[in-house]
Protein backbone atom coordinates (compact mmCIF):
# COMPACT_ATOMS: atom_id res chain seq x y z
CA UNK A 1 0.00 0.00 0.00
CA UNK A 2 1.11 3.39 -0.96
CA UNK A 3 2.06 6.77 1.48
CA UNK A 4 -0.50 9.62 -0.03
CA UNK A 5 1.80 12.96 -0.64
CA UNK A 6 -0.65 15.27 0.67
CA UNK A 7 -0.03 18.54 -0.97
CA UNK A 8 -2.76 20.22 0.64
CA UNK A 9 -1.13 19.68 3.94
CA UNK A 10 2.25 20.55 2.41
CA UNK A 11 0.84 23.58 1.06
CA UNK A 12 -0.63 24.75 4.28
CA UNK A 13 2.61 24.28 5.99
CA UNK A 14 4.39 26.59 3.04
CA UNK A 15 1.59 29.17 2.87
CA UNK A 16 1.93 29.50 6.71
CA UNK A 17 5.65 30.22 5.90
CA UNK A 18 5.17 32.35 3.16
CA UNK A 19 2.76 34.46 5.63
CA UNK A 20 5.42 34.87 7.80
CA UNK A 21 7.45 36.31 5.33
CA UNK A 22 5.15 38.79 4.07
CA UNK A 23 4.49 40.13 7.20
CA UNK A 24 8.53 40.95 8.05
CA UNK A 25 8.47 42.29 4.24
CA UNK A 26 5.59 44.54 5.13
CA UNK A 27 7.43 45.72 8.34
CA UNK A 28 10.01 46.66 5.85
CA UNK A 29 7.66 48.70 3.44
CA UNK A 30 7.44 45.80 1.06
CA UNK A 31 4.11 44.85 0.20
CA UNK A 32 3.99 42.02 -2.57
CA UNK A 33 0.90 42.43 -4.99
CA UNK A 34 -0.69 40.02 -7.85
CA UNK A 35 -3.24 41.07 -10.05
CA UNK A 36 -5.06 38.34 -12.09
CA UNK A 37 -6.91 38.92 -15.36
CA UNK A 38 -9.48 37.04 -16.34
CA UNK A 39 -11.39 37.08 -19.47
CA UNK A 40 -14.94 36.07 -20.01
CA UNK A 41 -17.22 33.43 -18.17
CA UNK A 42 -15.14 30.02 -18.12
CA UNK A 43 -16.55 28.09 -15.09
CA UNK A 44 -13.48 26.42 -14.20
CA UNK A 45 -11.28 29.40 -14.74
CA UNK A 46 -13.68 31.06 -12.58
CA UNK A 47 -13.44 28.84 -9.44
CA UNK A 48 -9.67 28.79 -10.10
CA UNK A 49 -9.03 32.83 -9.80
CA UNK A 50 -11.34 32.57 -6.80
CA UNK A 51 -9.37 30.15 -5.38
CA UNK A 52 -6.15 32.11 -5.80
CA UNK A 53 -7.63 35.47 -4.49
CA UNK A 54 -8.85 33.58 -1.21
CA UNK A 55 -5.24 32.58 -0.95
CA UNK A 56 -3.04 35.37 -1.96
CA UNK A 57 -5.84 37.44 0.51
CA UNK A 58 -5.18 34.95 3.64
CA UNK A 59 -0.98 35.47 3.28
CA UNK A 60 -1.04 39.18 3.26
CA UNK A 61 -0.63 39.54 -0.60
CA UNK A 62 -2.13 42.35 -1.97
CA UNK A 63 -4.46 41.23 -4.77
CA UNK A 64 -6.83 42.69 -7.60
CA UNK A 65 -8.55 40.56 -9.87
CA UNK A 66 -9.91 42.54 -13.22
CA UNK A 67 -12.77 40.61 -14.89
CA UNK A 68 -13.01 41.88 -18.98
CA UNK A 69 -15.92 40.47 -21.15
CA UNK A 70 -15.30 37.73 -23.36
CA UNK A 71 -15.60 40.30 -26.43
CA UNK A 72 -12.46 42.50 -25.31
CA UNK A 73 -10.30 43.30 -28.07
CA UNK A 74 -6.28 41.95 -28.04
CA UNK A 75 -5.04 45.18 -28.43
CA UNK A 76 -7.68 46.38 -25.22
CA UNK A 77 -6.32 43.22 -23.14
CA UNK A 78 -2.24 43.91 -24.72
CA UNK A 79 -2.87 47.81 -23.15
CA UNK A 80 -4.43 46.52 -20.15
CA UNK A 81 -0.75 44.21 -19.49
CA UNK A 82 0.93 47.46 -20.28
CA UNK A 83 -0.52 48.89 -17.88
CA UNK A 84 0.37 46.71 -15.22
CA UNK A 85 3.63 45.79 -16.45
CA UNK A 86 3.99 49.75 -15.03
CA UNK A 87 2.18 49.02 -12.13
CA UNK A 88 4.60 49.51 -8.92
CA UNK A 89 1.70 47.67 -6.89
CA UNK A 90 1.98 44.62 -8.72
CA UNK A 91 5.09 42.51 -8.77
CA UNK A 92 3.09 39.40 -10.67
CA UNK A 93 0.56 39.71 -13.43
CA UNK A 94 -1.27 36.21 -14.10
CA UNK A 95 -3.83 36.14 -17.31
CA UNK A 96 -5.75 33.47 -16.54
CA UNK A 97 -5.83 30.84 -19.27
CA UNK A 98 -7.31 29.86 -21.71
CA UNK A 99 -8.62 32.95 -23.79
CA UNK A 100 -10.95 33.78 -26.22
CA UNK A 101 -10.32 31.92 -29.64
CA UNK A 102 -9.66 35.46 -30.90
CA UNK A 103 -7.32 36.48 -29.08
CA UNK A 104 -3.62 35.36 -29.57
CA UNK A 105 -2.17 33.82 -26.62
CA UNK A 106 1.00 34.31 -27.47
CA UNK A 107 0.99 37.77 -27.92
CA UNK A 108 -0.48 37.84 -24.53
CA UNK A 109 2.38 36.27 -22.46
CA UNK A 110 5.11 37.98 -24.61
CA UNK A 111 3.53 40.94 -23.38
CA UNK A 112 3.76 40.19 -19.88
CA UNK A 113 7.12 41.70 -18.22
CA UNK A 114 8.97 38.63 -17.80
CA UNK A 115 10.19 39.65 -14.29
CA UNK A 116 6.22 40.10 -13.05
CA UNK A 117 5.56 36.74 -15.00
CA UNK A 118 4.44 34.66 -12.07
CA UNK A 119 3.05 31.58 -13.89
CA UNK A 120 6.33 31.36 -15.60
CA UNK A 121 4.56 31.22 -19.18
CA UNK A 122 6.30 34.10 -21.06
CA UNK A 123 9.08 32.34 -23.44
CA UNK A 124 11.53 34.02 -22.24
CA UNK A 125 11.49 32.17 -18.66
CA UNK A 126 10.62 29.01 -20.35
CA UNK A 127 13.53 29.19 -22.48
CA UNK A 128 15.64 30.27 -19.07
CA UNK A 129 14.42 26.67 -17.96
CA UNK A 130 14.90 25.23 -20.58
CA UNK A 131 18.92 26.59 -20.68
CA UNK A 132 19.35 24.78 -16.96
CA UNK A 133 18.86 28.58 -15.77
CA UNK A 134 15.60 29.25 -14.36
CA UNK A 135 14.16 32.29 -12.98
CA UNK A 136 10.13 31.75 -12.31
CA UNK A 137 8.78 28.13 -13.49
CA UNK A 138 5.35 27.45 -14.40
CA UNK A 139 3.74 26.41 -11.11
CA UNK A 140 2.50 22.96 -11.02
CA UNK A 141 5.61 21.41 -12.30
CA UNK A 142 7.29 23.71 -9.90
CA UNK A 143 5.03 22.42 -6.92
CA UNK A 144 5.30 18.51 -8.17
CA UNK A 145 8.97 19.21 -7.43
CA UNK A 146 8.55 20.39 -3.81
CA UNK A 147 6.40 17.49 -2.95
CA UNK A 148 9.04 15.04 -4.19
CA UNK A 149 11.73 17.18 -2.23
CA UNK A 150 9.53 17.09 1.12
CA UNK A 151 8.56 12.99 0.66
CA UNK A 152 12.43 12.67 0.36
CA UNK A 153 11.87 10.86 -3.55
CA UNK A 154 15.33 10.68 -4.92
CA UNK A 155 14.95 11.35 -8.35
CA UNK A 156 18.81 10.99 -9.55
CA UNK A 157 19.02 8.01 -12.14
CA UNK A 158 15.63 7.21 -12.04
CA UNK A 159 13.18 6.70 -15.20
CA UNK A 160 10.43 9.31 -15.20
CA UNK A 161 7.44 9.13 -17.75
CA UNK A 162 5.42 12.15 -18.05
CA UNK A 163 1.77 11.71 -19.99
CA UNK A 164 1.24 15.04 -21.89
CA UNK A 165 3.50 17.62 -23.28
CA UNK A 166 2.00 20.82 -22.75
CA UNK A 167 4.03 24.04 -22.03
CA UNK A 168 2.51 24.43 -18.44
CA UNK A 169 2.54 21.19 -17.40
CA UNK A 170 4.30 18.06 -19.39
CA UNK A 171 7.06 19.91 -21.21
CA UNK A 172 8.45 21.84 -17.94
CA UNK A 173 8.18 18.94 -15.75
CA UNK A 174 9.95 16.67 -18.30
CA UNK A 175 12.87 19.67 -17.77
CA UNK A 176 12.46 20.08 -13.65
CA UNK A 177 12.75 15.97 -13.85
CA UNK A 178 15.59 16.33 -16.22
CA UNK A 179 17.68 18.71 -14.16
CA UNK A 180 17.58 16.45 -10.91
CA UNK A 181 19.57 13.88 -12.95
CA UNK A 182 16.36 11.73 -13.68
CA UNK A 183 15.95 9.70 -17.36
CA UNK A 184 12.68 11.30 -18.68
CA UNK A 185 10.25 10.10 -21.71
CA UNK A 186 7.10 12.45 -22.40
CA UNK A 187 4.59 10.63 -23.76
CA UNK A 188 1.28 11.91 -25.24
CA UNK A 189 -2.51 10.84 -26.54
CA UNK A 190 -0.52 9.76 -29.95
CA UNK A 191 2.31 7.63 -27.89
CA UNK A 192 2.42 3.50 -29.42
CA UNK A 193 2.04 1.36 -26.18
CA UNK A 194 1.65 3.61 -23.81
CA UNK A 195 1.14 1.23 -20.78
CA UNK A 196 4.02 -0.88 -22.04
CA UNK A 197 5.86 2.44 -21.61
CA UNK A 198 4.74 3.89 -18.30
CA UNK A 199 5.12 0.39 -16.78
CA UNK A 200 8.87 0.77 -16.75
CA UNK A 201 8.49 4.34 -14.85
CA UNK A 202 9.51 4.64 -11.44
CA UNK A 203 7.90 8.19 -11.42
CA UNK A 204 4.95 8.39 -13.08
CA UNK A 205 3.41 11.98 -13.73
CA UNK A 206 0.28 12.11 -15.44
CA UNK A 207 -1.19 15.19 -17.32
CA UNK A 208 -3.56 13.74 -19.69
CA UNK A 209 -6.63 15.68 -18.81
CA UNK A 210 -9.00 12.36 -19.22
CA UNK A 211 -10.63 11.31 -16.02
CA UNK A 212 -9.74 8.16 -14.95
CA UNK A 213 -7.29 7.44 -18.20
CA UNK A 214 -4.19 5.35 -16.21
CA UNK A 215 -5.62 1.97 -14.63
CA UNK A 216 -3.20 -0.34 -12.93
CA UNK A 217 -2.19 -1.96 -16.23
CA UNK A 218 -0.18 1.31 -16.34
CA UNK A 219 1.98 1.44 -13.33
CA UNK A 220 5.12 -0.72 -11.86
CA UNK A 221 5.14 -1.92 -8.72
CA UNK A 222 6.52 0.84 -6.56
CA UNK A 223 5.88 3.23 -8.54
CA UNK A 224 6.02 7.27 -7.61
CA UNK A 225 1.97 8.53 -9.34
CA UNK A 226 1.29 11.69 -9.28
CA UNK A 227 -1.73 13.02 -10.94
CA UNK A 228 -2.08 16.43 -12.47
CA UNK A 229 -5.62 15.67 -13.85
CA UNK A 230 -8.81 17.89 -13.21
CA UNK A 231 -11.80 16.49 -14.31
CA UNK A 232 -15.64 16.05 -13.72
CA UNK A 233 -17.15 13.12 -14.17
CA UNK A 234 -20.70 12.24 -15.10
CA UNK A 235 -22.34 13.23 -11.52
CA UNK A 236 -19.78 16.64 -11.73
CA UNK A 237 -17.33 15.10 -9.12
CA UNK A 238 -14.10 16.05 -9.41
CA UNK A 239 -12.07 13.33 -10.15
CA UNK A 240 -8.23 13.11 -11.47
CA UNK A 241 -6.65 11.22 -14.50
CA UNK A 242 -5.67 8.02 -12.56
CA UNK A 243 -8.18 5.58 -10.86
CA UNK A 244 -6.85 5.88 -7.38
CA UNK A 245 -8.40 2.74 -6.36
CA UNK A 246 -7.01 0.46 -7.90
CA UNK A 247 -3.38 2.42 -8.37
CA UNK A 248 -3.10 3.18 -5.12
CA UNK A 249 -2.04 -0.16 -3.74
CA UNK A 250 0.79 -0.29 -6.45
CA UNK A 251 1.97 2.72 -5.98
CA UNK A 252 4.99 3.41 -3.45
CA UNK A 253 3.75 7.08 -3.55
CA UNK A 254 0.26 9.00 -4.97
CA UNK A 255 -0.89 12.04 -4.91
CA UNK A 256 -4.88 11.94 -4.37
CA UNK A 257 -7.36 14.47 -6.33
CA UNK A 258 -8.30 16.87 -4.88
CA UNK A 259 -5.76 17.73 -2.40
CA UNK A 260 -2.95 16.81 -4.53
CA UNK A 261 -1.09 18.39 -6.86
CA UNK A 262 -3.89 21.81 -6.87
CA UNK A 263 -3.29 23.27 -3.94
CA UNK A 264 0.75 23.41 -4.46
CA UNK A 265 0.15 25.17 -7.80
CA UNK A 266 -1.35 27.98 -6.28
CA UNK A 267 1.02 27.76 -3.34
CA UNK A 268 3.31 28.47 -5.87
CA UNK A 269 2.10 31.36 -7.42
CA UNK A 270 2.38 33.07 -4.13
CA UNK A 271 5.53 32.22 -3.49
CA UNK A 272 6.95 33.15 -6.83
CA UNK A 273 5.03 36.35 -6.43
CA UNK A 274 6.50 36.95 -2.86
CA UNK A 275 10.15 36.59 -4.58
CA UNK A 276 9.08 38.72 -7.80
CA UNK A 277 8.91 41.66 -5.12
CA UNK A 278 11.71 40.48 -3.03
CA UNK A 279 14.02 40.66 -6.45
CA UNK A 280 12.86 44.15 -7.38
CA UNK A 281 13.98 45.69 -3.67
CA UNK A 282 17.64 44.08 -5.17
CA UNK A 283 16.81 41.61 -1.78
CA UNK A 284 17.54 38.33 -3.98
N1 LIG B 1 -5.37 27.78 -16.64
C1 LIG B 1 -5.27 26.55 -16.08
N2 LIG B 1 -4.21 26.51 -15.24
C2 LIG B 1 -3.64 27.73 -15.28
C3 LIG B 1 -2.53 28.32 -14.61
O1 LIG B 1 -1.82 27.70 -13.82
N3 LIG B 1 -2.29 29.61 -14.90
C4 LIG B 1 -3.03 30.32 -15.77
N4 LIG B 1 -2.70 31.58 -16.01
N5 LIG B 1 -4.06 29.81 -16.40
C5 LIG B 1 -4.38 28.53 -16.15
Amino acid sequence: MSELMNGKELAEKMQAELALKVKELNERQINPGLVVLLVGENPASQVYVRNKERVANQLGIYSKVERYSQTISEDELLNEIEKYNKDPRFHGILVQLPLPKHIDEEKVLLAIDPKKDVDGFHPLNLGRLFAGNPDKIPCTPYGIMKMFEAYDIDLTGKRAVVIGRSNIVGKPMAQLLLMADATVTIAHSKTKDLAALTREADILVVAIGRGHFVTKDFVKPGAVVVDVGMNRDENGKLIGDVKFDEVAPLASYITPVPKGVGPMTITMLMAQTVQSAEAERGEL
